[in-house]
């Protein structure tokens, strides 16, 4: 294990059967439909890969990047977009997937962002959920699990730009993000 690891919380095997069976529920609500797939970057990105292979109906794909708010910005939820969609989501089926839910801010703001071009419909998928860190209510259509109040890692969740690629969900070692702060 990686020695910046405390512990893995969510093993790769149940990572996959998880993104497996959200996939199922996906692709049954949306049979007929075709589906646009709004991945946030960057921490969706292996989550979305995985997803989407599972998925058997028409799929596009699109992506957005945001900043996290800064200190100042918490209690009214601004969020910068770094980039936006390639094309407007007017008339199409959208799916915006997330990596985590946390306080909701960001996950609010994206949702508003979107809806104001008018989609033929807008659904909430999250892999992961900290329930306990809500700040704004949110809807979550989609969520592969919840979570415990903890600094995650891995499977495209970063800390400072790091451990994306680990294979599975871990919790990092306290030392590792206090000591930089
Ligand atoms: P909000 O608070 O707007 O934030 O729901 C969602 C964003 O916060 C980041 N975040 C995490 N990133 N491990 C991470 O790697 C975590 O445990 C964690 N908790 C929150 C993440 O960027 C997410 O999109
Ligand atoms: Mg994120």
């Amino acid at each position: 294990m990686h020695p910046d690891i405390e512990r893995v919380l969510l093993g790769r095997e149940e990572i996959q059967e998880r993104v497996k069976m959200l996939g199922e529920t996906i692709s049954a609500d949306y049979r007929g439909k075709e589906l646009l797939a709004v991945g946030v970057l960057k921490g969706s990105v292996v989550f979305l890969a995985d997803l989407l292979r599972v998925l058997t109906v028409p799929v596009e794909l699109d992506f957005i990047a945001v900043s996290s708010y800064g200190a100042s910005s918490t209690t009214t939820g601004v969020v910068r977009i770094l980039k936006d969609l390639d094309r407007s989501v007017t008339g199409k089926e959208v799916l915006l997937v997330e990596d985590i839910v946390d306080t909701g801010l960001t996950l609010k703001y994206l949702t508003d962002h979107l809806y104001q071009q008018e989609p033929a419909g807008l659904k909430v998928c999250a892999l992961l959920d900290k329930p306990s860190r809500r700040r704004v209510p949110v809807t979550i259509d989609y969520l592969g699990f919840s979570i415990p109040d903890e600094f995650v890692v891995g499977y495209g969740l970063d800390y400072a730009g790091r451990y994306r690629n680990l294979p599975d969900i871990c919790v990092l070692r306290r030392e590792i993000y206090e000591a930089r702060e």
